[in-house]
């Protein structure tokens, strides 16, 4: 049986020792810690020179990988000098921990699905962990380091990986501030002042790194109000501490350190028990032998879910806008100055609340799915009425939603999504996109899946067409505002759906083009162009209006046939309450909001309490799936992708809420009543 001897500088009271088999060997390992006794530390290394296969020194504070060459060559020379001297191989384990640092980050990143993606990290030292520095910037650069607090006393934080570098070799300028070591100590403000720092930062990060070396020193002060619901980054993350973090509501601990045994030893007794297994000196080892024994053995990262079930939580930012100067009125400084100055004032708000830089009006929390994934975010707002941002070029909304993606950058969101009229304007959502530095979805996949599924729901439940799994309805449907982006993803949904399609535009040049590319994808159906909507609408069963006209008149509801269910997926809305109130025997639904998972909170959005907008819901689906990609942009929205939002929506438990038109939920009774009302009136007509 082969011996592993482990002499750690760290407490003797975690002492252990075990039998294991590994690669096919047996090995007896053991664990002296000398309570930070470096004589004793040497004595036991002479002492099992020979005895033991492979000695391992724990608990060594590990060089820093950057600053200056004397620095990190210091204590490496101090225990090469000391290992020169005897016979057994020794190691530290620095070249596993290395290895293993980088190799579990990219894992976690691969196989949860993009976690780290523009996270704010929290780094208690940098330069203690820079090889985690190096893989995490690839995915994110919300990297904060409090080095120079912790190591010098300096009331400032370093946000960047070449500003960390000139920290470390004692050129960046935060140095000048370096306050003598007595002073750092002792002043009681400047110290109360980092601690308090230093738990803002805490509390802010997504991701904390903590080296394992002095773990609990860094951590002492902390309490659930900065630990609480964090992913935190270590090695060799032992029970007591898992304990530790429990108690302070951690909801993942990712432990850098691979597990190869059942017990969680260090790095240094692993890199021996490998090297004793191949029967290598110590320099014999090669990074890429590491490589191989992690993979082949399939020694996946430790992942610890304190609380005891697995929890992801990802971010999103949506973006929104007042419908219309009366909507502004809901702030209450502005509604109190309307109710005392005249009307005219409100368009003077109106006008300059567009000039605005965008705000947050509201954190979303609380949205689970049940695959387990949660999702939180913010709803940030610009000013702009869609009065005033048709009043304006392009640009003006563009700069102030590539001014919300900077902010949603910077407050951690990994997907953004635009919300009404925002992605109206220009080219729909095409610029932004392409100029934000996080992933832009305009959710028109999701709104135009939203907008069908709930007119199906409505055709069903008015029963007035027979719809068939795996037929055609036989019946008629009009789109209004056919070649926007949500109107002409409508229309090829519906001819898949239905016989015949009536598509209403303004241009018919792109009604034609529009025609000739559904009939490629759908040949079965009939489809009529119309830039005149009047002499047809008597006619429709189904009618689904999509356009920006920002309440202007597009469609004379006087005209449209008793039993007709349509849906008015415009915002503003094309119908307003006053002509709905027209026809009591049709039944006008406004497009198909959606019920979160979970128990989300939220400020109101004018909808009942779990309902979001279908854009919304797109924005939040993705980041309930960890898609942090340009989902849906531009004017072309592709069928599938409706079909993909859908079907994963459905996965993340996300529901059709209950249908509603300008008077709220439509009830059974109301449904009822709006049906006997078109049996009623489709006698009159008859007889
Ligand atoms: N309910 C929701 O969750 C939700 C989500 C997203 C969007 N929306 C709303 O849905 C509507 C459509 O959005 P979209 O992204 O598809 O917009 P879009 O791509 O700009 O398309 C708008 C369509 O409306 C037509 N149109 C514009 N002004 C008109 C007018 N005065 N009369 C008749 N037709 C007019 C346009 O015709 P031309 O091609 O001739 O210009 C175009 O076909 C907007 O009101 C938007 O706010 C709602």
């Amino acid at each position: 049986m082969k011996q592993i001897v482990s002499i750690s500088l760290g407490s003797s009271e975690t002492d252990y020792e075990f039998k294991t088999e590994f690669l096919g060997q047996n090995f007896f390992i053991r664990r002296f810690g000398t309570d930070g006794d470096l004589e004793k530390a040497a004595e036991m290394l002479l002492q099992w020179d020979k005895e033991a296969d492979v000695i391992g020194l724990g608990n060594i504070k590990f060089p820093y990988a950057l600053g200056p060459k004397y620095l990190t060559r210091k204590h490496e020379g101090k225990l090469a000098k000391l290992g020169s001297q005897i016979k057994t191989p020794v190691t530290t384990g620095s070249e596993l921990r290395d290895v293993s640092f980088e190799w579990c980050l990219r894992f976690i990143q691969y196989k949860f699905g993009n976690y780290f993606n523009n996270a704010r990290v929290l780094f208690l030292s940098g330069m203690n962990n820079y090889r985690i520095t190096k893989v995490m910037s690839e995915f994110t650069d919300n990297l904060t380091f409090a080095d120079p607090i912790l190591e010098n006393g300096i009331a400032k934080f370093i946000n960047s990986i070449k500003d960390l570098k000139l920290y470390a070799q004692g050129a960046h300028e935060i140095l000048q501030w370096v306050p003598s070591k007595r002073l750092s100590k002792s002043v009681v403000p400047l110290k109360a002042w980092n601690e308090y720092i230093l738990k803002k930062a805490m509390q802010k990060a997504n991701i904390i790194v903590v080296p394992s070396y002095n773990f609990n020193d860094y951590l002492e002060k902390t309490s659930l109000e900065e630990l609480g619901g964090k992913t935190i980054i270590t090695s060799t993350a032992y029970e007591d501490r898992i304990a530790f973090l429990k108690e302070r509501g951690v909801d993942v601990v990712i432990d850098t350190t691979p597990k190869i045994l059942e017990r969680v030893v260090a790095p240094n007794v692993l890199e021996a028990l490998i090297i004793s297994a191949l029967g290598r000196k110590r320099d014999q080892i090669r990074k890429d032998d590491l490589l191989e024994i992690i993979s082949t053995q399939k020694m996946d990262p430790r992942v610890v879910y304190p609380s005891g079930n697995p929890k992801r939580v990802n971010r999103f930012a949506f973006v929104i806008h007042p419908l219309s100067k009366e909507h502004l009125k809901k702030d209450k400084a502005i509604d109190f100055m309307t109710n005392i100055t005249p009307p005219a004032f409100l368009d003077a708000v109106e006008k300059v609340i567009a000039y605005a830089p965008p705000w947050v009006y509201s954190r979303v929390t609380g949205i689970k799915s049940p695959t387990g994934a949660e999702a939180e975010g913010w709803l940030i707002t610009v000013g702009g009425t869609p009065k005033q941002m048709l009043a304006h070029r392009p640009e003006f909304t563009y700069k102030r939603l590539l001014q919300a993606a900077r902010m949603a950058k910077r407050m951690g969101a990994q997907i953004m999504g635009l919300g009404a009229f925002t992605k109206v304007v220009g080219d729909a959502g095409v610029t932004v996109a392409k100029k934000a530095e996080i992933p832009i979805t305009t959710g028109n996949s999701y709104s135009a899946s939203g907008a069908l599924w709930a007119a199906a729901d409505a055709v069903r439940r008015m029963g007035f067409l027979k719809v068939e799994k795996g037929r055609k309805i036989v019946g008629k449907t009009m789109v209004l505002g056919a070649t926007g982006a949500i109107g002409s993803v409508c229309c090829r949904l519906l001819a898949k759906a239905f016989k015949e399609v009536y598509m209403v535009g303004r241009n018919t040049a792109k009604l034609l083009a529009l025609k000739e590319s559904i009939l490629e994808e759908t040949p079965n159906v009939k489809i009529k162009v119309t830039t005149r909507p009047d002499k047809f609408l008597a006619d429709m069963d189904v009618i689904v209006t999509a356009t920006s006209g920002a309440g202007k008149k597009v469609l004379d509801i006087t005209k449209v046939k008793p039993g007709c269910v349509i849906t008015d997926v415009a915002r503003p809305l094309d119908l307003s309450p006053k002509d709905v109130a027209k026809r009591p025997d049709v039944l006008v639904i406004e497009s198909g909001e959606i019920e979160l998972p979970g128990n989300p909170e939220l400020k109101s959005i004018g909808l009942p309490h779990k309902v979001v907008y279908a854009c919304l819901a797109e924005t939040i689906v993705l980041a309930l799936e960890g898609r942090y990609e340009i989902f849906t942009v531009g004017r072309d929205i592709e069928w599938e992708k409706v079909r993909e939002i859908y079907k994963m929506g459905l996965k993340h438990g996300m529901k059709l809420a209950a249908i509603s038109g300008v008077n709220g939920i439509f009830t059974d009774k109301d449904i009822a009543k709006v049906k006997r009302l078109a049996l009623k009136a489709m006698k009159k007509k008859a007889g």
